[in-house]
């Protein structure tokens, strides 16, 4: 099939990078980070999350953060909101999209969110309701789509069926978490073919996380399958407080290196993400994970 000449990137390392990284940054870093993100030509950039603070304490500022951000043009910056409360703070913050996060294993929705999966739903509908009000879009997000760290393999009929009800209640996007890195991509391609019955091709996302090194071929494989939005996150910081092992989605710099190899445009300069990425893993003392940013800083300061 051929390819999209463009696809949507949204810039997830605010949020999914940093809730789980063990170096907490203060507001003003973060606000620094997706500053430049936005100076790299990233137009989506989820930017925090109104959880418990209990539950993941990397993200407590969100409100302050919200607050502080300069917001650029063209540019928005959603934030995660598991329940009304989350999204009423959302919206006193400032939000104006917010997503909510459910998943296709019953014991992940458990671990992560503290109830099952039919209660989250039960949970998203009044802030769809409230969202749909205060004209806010709400993304929803569907983890363990390829495979679950405590059910292990996950039926695709599950991810479509959670996929299919996040999209009945309004949701505008439905992104596909693979939470633990465990998809290959015949794996993808067979999960996206049972949720695009449900979900229409072009309102799906893929959210790989890049634990066992598939990120890439999996956006490949699902690029092939019609997919053209696709989540990722700066220097591959981050993974899932809930999963754990996990490590962090596909990096930013090596989904742009991707798609720039296939022609497909995405706006972002490739120079001032791999900057970004390089300065983001001073402040937290590590490497990036990205390969790309690697064997540029590498070449940049040869050894
Ligand atoms: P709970 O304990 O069941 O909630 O947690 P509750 O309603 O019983 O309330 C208990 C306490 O939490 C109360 O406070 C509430 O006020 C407070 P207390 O009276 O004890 O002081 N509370 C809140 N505080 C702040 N913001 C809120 C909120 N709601 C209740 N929104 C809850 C339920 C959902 C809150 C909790 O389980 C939680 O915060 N979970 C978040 C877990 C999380 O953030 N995980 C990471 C994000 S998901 C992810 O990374 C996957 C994704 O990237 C896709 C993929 O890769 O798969 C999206
Ligand atoms: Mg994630």
């Amino acid at each position: 099939m051929t390819l999209p000449a463009r696809v949507k990137l949204v810039e997830v390392g605010p949020r999914d990078g940093l809730q789980n990284e063990p170096k907490i940054l203060d507001v003003a870093t973060k606000v620094a980070l997706i500053d430049r993100l936005g100076r790299a030509g990233l137009r989506v950039i989820e930017a925090a999350s109104f959880v418990s603070p209990k539950w993941v304490p990397q993200m407590a500022d969100s409100a302050a953060v919200l607050a502080a951000l300069q917001r650029r043009p063209g540019v928005v910056y959603p934030a995660l909101t598991p329940n009304l409360q989350g999204f009423e703070a959302a919206l006193a913050a400032g939000a104006r999209e917010v997503a909510v996060f459910g998943s296709a294993s019953e014991a992940f929705s458990q671990k992560n969110i503290n109830c099952s999966v039919a209660e989250s739903l039960a949970r998203f509908e009044p802030v769809l309701a409230a969202a749909r009000q205060a004209g806010i879009r709400v993304r929803g997000y569907v983890s363990c789509a390829l495979g679950c760290p405590y059910e292990g393999a996950i039926a695709p009929a599950a991810v479509a069926r959670v996929a299919g009800a996040l999209f009945d209640l309004g949701c505008y996007e439905i992104s596909l978490g693979d939470t633990i890195g465990a998809g290959t991509p015949e794996a993808a391609k067979r999960m996206l073919e049972a949720v695009a019955g449900r979900v229409p091709l072009d309102c799906l996302a893929g959210h790989y996380h890049d634990t066992r090194g598939m990120a890439v071929a999996n956006i490949y494989a699902s690029l092939q399958c019609g997919v053209r939005t696709f989540d990722a996150s700066v220097a591959g910081l981050g993974g899932c407080p809930y999963a754990k092992g996990a490590s962090g989605n596909v990096a930013t710099e090596d989904a742009v290196y991707l798609l720039d190899g296939l022609g497909i445009e995405t706006g972002v300069d490739l120079e001032a993400l791999i900057d970004c990425a390089a300065w983001i893993s001073e402040v937290l003392e590590r490497p990036p994970a990205s390969k790309v940013s690697l064997a540029k800083l590498g070449a940049r300061s040869p050894p």
